[in-house]
Order: structure tokens, then sequence, then C-alpha cells
């Protein structure tokens, strides 16, 4: 199996409710290591740059007002395929068809509200992780 590195968010509605430990615990429980993480308070024009490749879907204002409205955990993970694990560990994005035992299933509040992200490919990884960290903040 390949090791490899993802990036996550734990979203505004998951820190405003004090959920970063039990979702940082479902990810170690998975095999993921949790390789570098901080907190920060996203500006609208930093979550308009995250998620440009949204920016036609009717659901963009919402969704960059939601991620720059309180703080988010960013981070990266790693482990064998550990893009596709942590989608599995995420749940589907519409927590009402996320399997039972996942983040989303057990903390998403809605679709937009979904608690948190994770890369859907190694380019999509590469440039998330670029772009909140720099490579002496990755500690394997
Ligand atoms: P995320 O994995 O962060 O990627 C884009 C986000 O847009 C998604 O999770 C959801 O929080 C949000 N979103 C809101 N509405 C939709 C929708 N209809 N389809 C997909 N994503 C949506």
């Amino acid at each position: 199996m390949a090791l490899e590195r993802t990036f996550s968010i734990i979203k505004p509605d998951a820190t405003r409710r004090n959920l970063t430990g039990a979702i940082n615990a479902k990810i170690e429980a998975a095999g993921l290591r949790i390789v570098a993480q901080k907190r920060v308070h996203m500006t609208r024009k930093q979550a308009e740059t995250f998620y440009a490749v949204h920016k036609e879907r009717p659901f963009f204002g919402e969704l960059v007002e939601q991620m720059s409205a309180a703080p988010v955990v960013v981070q990266v993970l790693e482990g064998d395929n550990a893009i596709k694990r942590y989608r599995d560990v995420m749940g589907a994005t519409n927590p009402a068809n996320a399997d039972a035992g996942t983040i989303r299933k057990e903390f998403a509040l809605n679709m937009g509200e979904n608690s948190v992200h994770g890369s859907d490919a190694p380019e999509t990884a590469a440039i998330e992780i670029a772009q909140w960290f720099s490579g002496n903040e990755i500690v394997g």
C-alpha cells in the first residue's frame, strides 16, 4: 500500500461545538497520523480561493460565509491510502447518506455544515496542503 498525505479541515460547525478532539480521535483510530495541524480563522478571500472549483455552484456564497464565520483546524493526515481512507472515515457529503460510525453521520448538521473536508485526489491534496502549510510545518 502507498503511504500518502491528504489535507483535512475541521470546519466551523465542529470547532464551535468543541468537537476537534472527538474528530481527531476518529482520525487516529482509522490509522491516520496527524502530521501537521493548526487552528486558523479563514478570511473570505482564503475561503473563496480554497473553494474556487465550486465558484459557479449555487451554494458557493453560503459555503464561503460558513467557512469564514469561525475558526477551523487545518491538518495534514498521513497513512496508507490516506485520501480514500479519510474519505471513508468522513462519510458522504450529505450526512443523511453517511454510513454509521463516520464523522459526518455522528457529528455533521447538514450538507453545508458537514464538520469536515478531505481532499478528493492526490493532485488536489498537494495543492490544498501547499495552500496552508510550508514544508517544515509537516513532521511525519
Ligand atoms: P466539502 O468536502 O468541504 O466540499 C465542498 C463543500 O460544499 C461540501 O463539503 C459541503 O460542505 C458544501 N456543500 C453545500 N451544498 C453542497 C451540495 N449541494 N453539493 C456538494 N457540496 C455542497
